[in-house]
């Protein structure tokens, strides 16, 4: 898949980012340091105090799942959890990222309109998922 994380170069982040790669997924990493990934990592800077708006919806544009393992660092990064996750989120809505709906056995409400390209990567993406497997699935905006 491919992968935005954020905070890669934290206790979970870090993790995150190894388990991810040594899985073969396509990861971007999100830092406010790039100097502390090592090298060869897609990386994308933001401090998430104060982030860039096209710089996050750049680093979560095409990207088939966000992962996040912000969290203060020290007492100078207090309410940077709740703070960064509204801004991924905004990114993320604001590209679209993630955007569609499904539910399993039934159509979704206001579910008229869906692009073919994200239909087709809810089929693809359903094949690494057992739960889907001999259940109809709904897709909706
Ligand atoms: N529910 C649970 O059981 C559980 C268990 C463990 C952790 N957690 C929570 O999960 C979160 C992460 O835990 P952790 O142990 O991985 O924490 P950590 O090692 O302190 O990592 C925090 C990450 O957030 C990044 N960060 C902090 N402020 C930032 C900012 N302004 N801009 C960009 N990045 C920023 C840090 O970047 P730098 O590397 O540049 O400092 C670091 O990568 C914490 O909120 C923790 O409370 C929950």
């Amino acid at each position: 898949m491919k992968l935005t994380i954020f905070a890669a170069t934290g206790g979970i982040g870090r993790q995150a980012l190894e388990q991810a790669v040594a899985a073969g997924h396509d990861v971007t990493a999100v830092v406010r340091n790039p100097q502390k990934l090592s090298p060869g990592v897609r990386a994308v800077r933001a401090d998430l105090a104060a982030p860039d708006p096209a710089a996050l919806e750049s680093a979560v544009g095409g990207a088939d799942a966000v992962l996040s393992g912000l969290g203060p660092r020290s007492a100078s990064d207090a309410g940077i959890a709740w703070q960064g996750t509204r801004a991924i989120v905004r990114a993320m809505k604001a590209t679209e990222t993630g955007a569609y709906r499904t539910a399993y056995g039934q159509n979704l409400r206001r579910g008229l309109f869906i692009s073919r390209a994200d239909v087709a990567h809810l089929m693809l993406r359903a094949l690494r998922q057992p739960e889907t497997l001999h259940r109809t699935i709904g897709i909706a905006y």
